[in-house]
C-alpha cells in the first residue's frame, strides 16, 4: 500500500515501515561513528525498547558495545491494509540489522506491567542469555492495570493545587495560543499517575528478576527522569507526572538495597527534552522543546534521543566511568540543556513568542520534522507516493 501520514491531535495514525528502518539505521550508523564503548553492557534487557529513549538505550548498547538484547514494548503489527505502528516497524527493523551484524536480538510484545510478561521475559533470558548485566527502564504510558489488584490506573497531566496558565502551541499548525489547565480535583489523580508512571513497576520487575537469578553479578539498572525548566513546572515537575518522578527517583536506593548482594547498582538518568509520542502529549512543553532546539542548535550543542543515550552509556554508565550524581543522586544528561545560558535565552524566547514570530525565532520546522520522522516520514531517501510493504514479520519478536 501507499503510506503517508494521518495525524490526529498530537498523534501520527500511520507509520512508514522502510521510513522507520531508515531512520533506526541512522541511529545505528551514528553509534558505530562513535566507536567502541569500552567494558559497555553484554547482556541486555530493554523495556519500553521500541521508540524513544529506550530504543535508542538498545541501539547504543548493542552497535556501541556488541551486546546481546531483549527487548520488551507494547506495539501492533501491521495487518493487510493497515500499517503497524512505528514501534512495531523500529523493532523489525532493529532486530534485522542486528542479526545481520552477527548480535542476538529478539523481543517481547506485550504488556510490561503485567506479571506475564515479566515471567515470559524470565524465561527468555533463561533460555538464550542466561543473566543480564543491564536492565533500561523506559516504558510511557497513559495506563497501568496493576498486576496485584487488577486496578485500571489512568494518569493525567494536571498542575496541583492552582490552575496553570501558558503559552503551547498546535506544532502542525503553528499556533501559539494561551492554555489553561485546571489542577487536579483530587489525590487520585496523583496517585494514579504515580501508579503508572512512578517506580513501582521498576521494582516488579527488578525483584523478579533476581528471585529467578537473572540477574548477573556487578548488574546495573537504569531509568529515565526529567525535570526542565521553571516555566514548565506546573504542568510537569511540580505537576502529576513530576510526583511520579519523584517517586521514580526514590525507587533507586530500594533498588540499590536489593542488588547489594550482586554488587548491583540503580540510577536514575534525568534527559533532555525530546520529540518522542509520549513528550508531543504534554501541553506548553512542545513549544518549549521548539525554542530549545533554537538554541541548543545556534550554540552547536543539540543531541537527539540516539545522541543522548550513546553519550549516557559511553560518558556516564561505562567505559570504566563513575557517575558523577547530583544532590539527589541523579546523572544528569540534561546538562546542555539546563546551562545557564541556554535557558536565558529561552526564557526570553517564551516571552516572545507568537504565532507570527514562530517559524522565525524557534525551530518548530524541526520540531515538525522530528515528529515526522518518529513515524518514519519526511526521511529524505524514501517515496512515500511509491508501495511499501506493510506487513513486516519478524520471527524473533514473541
Ligand atoms: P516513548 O513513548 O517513545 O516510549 C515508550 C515505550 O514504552 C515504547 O517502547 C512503548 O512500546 C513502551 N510501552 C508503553 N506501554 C507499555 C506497556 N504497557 N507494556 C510494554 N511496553 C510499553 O517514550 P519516551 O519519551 O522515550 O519515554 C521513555 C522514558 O523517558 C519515560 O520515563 C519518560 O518520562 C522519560 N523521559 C522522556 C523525555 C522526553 O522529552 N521525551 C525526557 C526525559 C525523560
Ligand atoms: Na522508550
Amino acid at each position: 500500500m501507499i503510506i503517508q501520514p494521518r495525524v490526529r491531535g498530537f498523534i501520527c495514525l500511520t507509520s512508514h515501515p522502510e521510513g522507520t528502518a531508515a531512520h533506526v539505521k541512522q541511529q545505528i550508523d551514528y553509534v558505530k561513528s562513535k566507536g567502541e564503548i569500552k567494558n559497555g553492557p553484554k547482556k541486555v534487557l530493554v523495556i519500553g525498547a521500541s521508540t524513544g529513549f529506550g530504543l535508542a538505550s538498545r541501539i547504543s548498547a548493542a552497535f556501541g558495545s556488541e551486546a546481546a538484547t531483549i527487548g520488551v514494548f507494547f506495539e501492533k503489527p501491521a495487518a493487510p491494509g493497515k500499517p503497524g505502528t512505528a514501534g512495531w516497524y523500529n523493532s523489525a527493523a532493529f532486530e534485522k540489522q542486528a542479526q545481520e551484524a552477527g548480535l542476538y536480538a529478539k523481543s517481547i510484545n506485550g504488556d510490561a506491567f503485567s506479571d506475564e510478561v515479566k515471567k515470559q521475559t524470565i524465561a527468555l533470558i533463561k533460555e538464550d542469555l542466561g543473566q543480564v548485566d543491564l536492565v533500561v527502564y523506559s516504558l510511557a504510558s497513559p495506563r497501568r492495570t496493576h498486576p496485584k489488584t487488577g486496578v485500571a490506573h489512568a494518569s493525567v497531566l494536571k498542575p496541583i493545587g492552582q490552575a496553570f496558565t501558558n503559552k503551547t502551541v498546535d506544532f502542525h499548525a503553528g499556533v501559539v495560543s494561551d492554555i489553561s489547565i485546571q489542577p487536579v480535583e483530587n489525590e487520585e489523580d496523583i496517585n494514579n499517575t504515580v501508579a503508572v508512571m512512578g517506580g513501582e513497576d521498576w521494582k516488579f520487575w527488578i525483584e523478579a528478576l533476581k528471585e529467578a537469578g537473572v540477574l548477573a553479578e556487578g548488574v546495573k539498572t537504569v531509568a529515565y527522569s526529567y525535570i526542565g525548566p521553571e516555566l514548565t513546572y506546573p504542568i510537569y515537575r511540580n505537576g502529576t507526572i513530576g510526583k511520579a518522578k519523584d517517586d521514580l527517583e526514590a525507587t533507586v536506593p530500594v533498588l540499590n538495597d536489593l542488588l547489594a548482594d550482586l554488587n548491583g547498582v540503580s540510577y536514575v538518568s534525568v534527559n533532555k527534552a525530546l520529540v518522542t509520542q509520549s513528550s508531543s502529549a504534554i501541553p506548553v512543553v512542545p513549544l518549549y522543546i521548539s525554542l530549545l532546539y533554537k538554541v541548543m542548535k545556534a550554540k552547536g550543542i543539540h543531541e537527539g534521543t540516539i545522541e543522548q543515550m550513546q553519550r549516557l552509556f559511553a560518558e556516564r554508565l561505562y567505559n570504566d566511568v563513575t557517575p558523577a550524581l547530583d544532590e539527589k543522586g541523579r546523572i544528569r544528561v540534561d546538562d546542555l540543556e539546563m546551562r545557564e545560558d541556554v535557558q536565558a535565552e529561552v526564557a526570553q524566547l517564551w516571552e516572545e513568542a507568537t504565532t507570527e514570530n514562530l517559524e522565525e525565532i524557534s525551530d518548530i520546522a524541526g520540531y515538525r520534522n522530528d515528529f515526522f520522522n518518529l513515524f518514519g516520514f519526511n526521511i529524505d531517501q524514501i517515496d512515500y507516493e511509491a508501495e511499501t510493504n506493510e506487513v513486516v514479520n519478524v520471527p524473533s519478536i514473541q
